[in-house]
């Protein structure tokens, strides 16, 4: 097939000539950029933030913060030192190496300062997106054990706090400290800082953040600090970070990409990163690049387009200092790329990755040539294929089971009290076998082709099927449900609800809405249903299970519920 090929980058960039890196690269290569490779002491926060200051770059800046109140600049030095308190907090707390804590708060630099402050006392982060309600705070809280919460006054009410008496200490953002919790400015304030980095094993993890699957409660996947080796060679590479730039991934950090790429892997090139507070506006996303200058933007498709149905704005603001556009998350549409080429004057990179692979896998490349509609290909050092269902290579142009070869550095290396959940992403070893569904052509060019197991991705969010569907369950007035992702012009895929109602029931637009209330309001916001059909029955394979492949037929209005 005749593809859109839009030719490599002129000029400067990091990885110059990939065929020639990719031969025989192994990622050992990379250890050399970490202090560790010479002084044996590890820690991931160390690689991003004190070594700046211990090799005199203290003075530099990490972080522009903005929302609609706040606006705050810290250098370098300004975080490791605020870190420092926070690890001094966590050992007035007798906080350990290995423990866990929770972090759910909104964007905020206290989010950052919490995270570091943890990480290097040794501690393992659980990140809690800031849209979680009960249920889903509950599944996750109780399965890592943490037995610390740092959260916000206004989130504080959805946290279950009598179902989970593993949790001892709960630290609370703002000015009034609550009752029962500890505030954490009071905390900090108090804090004799602790300079000492608590060094760790490189295998040991410092981040378990939760991943929706097909079925069942979220999985904890697990990270560990050899990661960061991974994290700095794809920075450099794909995102062709340099110390002049000033970065802005607009993920959340309540996901992977907003840790990895939010501030991990460019600030261990120490480079500045944007973050954004507050609910998305357009008119705040063209300001923002504008005013600090953002040279290496990295957001989603969905992104993208409620940008440009606010384009009309792009005239007030100067964006020439854009020099490389990325996205992930979703599939990166021709209509996106043609907007930022003609708008923007650059094309749009895609990146596919997952939360399991801990890094950047497949990646268009500014010296590759750019095939339009392809993520492009394996980046060096990482071995891709496509798989039949048992598990054997099908070849180029076939679709499968978009599988990686295992032992690339920042691989996930366990599921939280799950080692049987592990191992079925190994099922095929020594492929760990995705979950999507790809084919690559002649040239090597992957190309995605959705989700094979039934997984959600609304907005570049993952949803659980099967954790929509247990809350729907909950209603009274509900008696079956199914989920599933239906194509969507604007968010790549909303939540479609089949519902199987109680005798006397009807699908109401009150009940619609009630039931987008209860999901909202007992799960997450963006996990809640945009759309309901009534069914007499829910499709379901002999061995009971909810039959995901019929469901997407419906959806896609290939076959019609009985
Ligand atoms: O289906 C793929 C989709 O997002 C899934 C991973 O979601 P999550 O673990 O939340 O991580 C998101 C970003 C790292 C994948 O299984 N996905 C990721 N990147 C792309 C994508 N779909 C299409 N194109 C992409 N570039």
């Amino acid at each position: 097939m005749q593809r859109r090929v839009i030719p490599p980058r002129e000029g400067e960039k990091n990885l110059v000539d990939y065929e020639e890196v990719r031969k025989n690269f192994s990622f050992r290569e990379g250890e050399k950029f970490f202090t560790w490779s010479r002084t044996g002491k590890a820690n991931i926060i160390y690689e991003a933030l004190e070594k700046h200051v211990a090799e005199g770059r203290g003075d530099s800046s990490a972080l522009y913060y903005s929302d609609g109140q706040r606006r705050e600049n810290y250098t370098f030095a300004q975080l490791a030192e605020l870190a420092r308190k926070f690890t001094g907090v966590l050992h007035s707390l007798d906080f350990r190496k290995g423990e866990r804590l929770a972090i759910f708060l909104p964007r905020s630099p206290e989010w950052y300062v919490t995270f570091a402050g943890t990480v290097r006392a040794g501690g393992i982060v659980v990140p809690l997106f800031e849209a979680f309600m009960e249920e889903a705070l509950y599944d996750r809280l109780a399965d890592s054990g943490a037995r610390i919460l740092v959260t916000a006054p206004e989130l504080l009410p959805r946290v279950p706090l009598e179902r989970l008496p593993q949790l001892e200490h709960v630290i609370v953002t703002g000015e009034e400290g609550l009752p029962g919790t500890l505030s954490w400015q009071e905390e900090m304030a108090k804090a004799a800082p602790v300079a000492e980095v608590t060094w760790v094993d490189l295998e040991d993890p410092y981040l378990i953040l939760y991943a929706s699957g097909a079925e069942g409660v979220p999985r904890g996947i697990v990270h560990v600090h050899y990661g960061m080796v991974g994290h700095y060679l794809t920075a450099y590479w794909v995102h062709d970070l340099r110390p002049s730039d000033v970065y802005w991934c607009t993920a959340d950090p309540g996901w992977i990409t907003g840790i990895v790429y939010g501030f991990l892997a460019p600030w261990m090139h120490g480079v500045p990163v944007v973050i954004r507070g507050g609910r998305f506006r357009a008119e705040d996303w063209y300001r923002t690049l504008a005013e600090y200058r953002v040279s290496v933007w990295y957001s989603a498709p969905t992104a993208f387009r409620m940008m440009r149905q606010e384009e009309h704005l792009l005239a007030q603001y100067d964006l020439s200092s854009l020099r490389h556009i990325l996205s992930v998350g979703e599939p990166l549409t021709q209509d996106v790329l043609d907007w930022c080429l003609e708008k923007l004057g650059l094309p749009v990179y895609d990146t596919w990755w997952m939360t399991e692979t801990g890094m950047n896998i497949i990646c268009q490349l500014p010296a590759l040539p750019l095939k339009v509609g392809s993520i492009g290909k394996p980046l060096p050092g990482i071995e891709c294929t496509v798989l039949d269902d048992e598990g054997r290579e099908v070849g180029p142009n076939r679709i499968g089971h978009l599988a990686i070869k295992k032992g690339w550095p920042a691989m996930f290396r366990a599921v939280w009290n799950n080692e049987e959940k592990y191992r079925e992403y190994f099922r095929f070893d020594p492929w760990f076998v995705s979950g999507d569904a790809a084919y690559y052509d002649e040239d090597g060019y992957f190309y995605f082709q959705g989700r094979v197991d039934g997984v959600i991705n609304t907005s570049g969010e993952r949803v659980g099927p099967a954790e929509v569907e247990k809350k729907l369950v909950e209603h009274p007035a509900v008696k079956d449900a199914a989920v599933a992702g239906k194509p969507d012009p604007l968010r790549g895929e909303i939540v479609k609800a089949y519902v199987v109602l109680e005798t006397g029931r009807e699908l109401t637009a009150e009940l619609m809405e009630e039931l987008r209330n209860f999901v909202k309001t007992g799960l997450a916001a963006h996990a809640a249903p945009r759309e309901f059909e009534a069914v007499g029955a829910v499709p379901r394979t002999a061995d009971g299970s909810i039959d995901r492949k019929k469901l997407r037929e419906w959806v896609l209005g290939l076959s019609k519920p009985d």
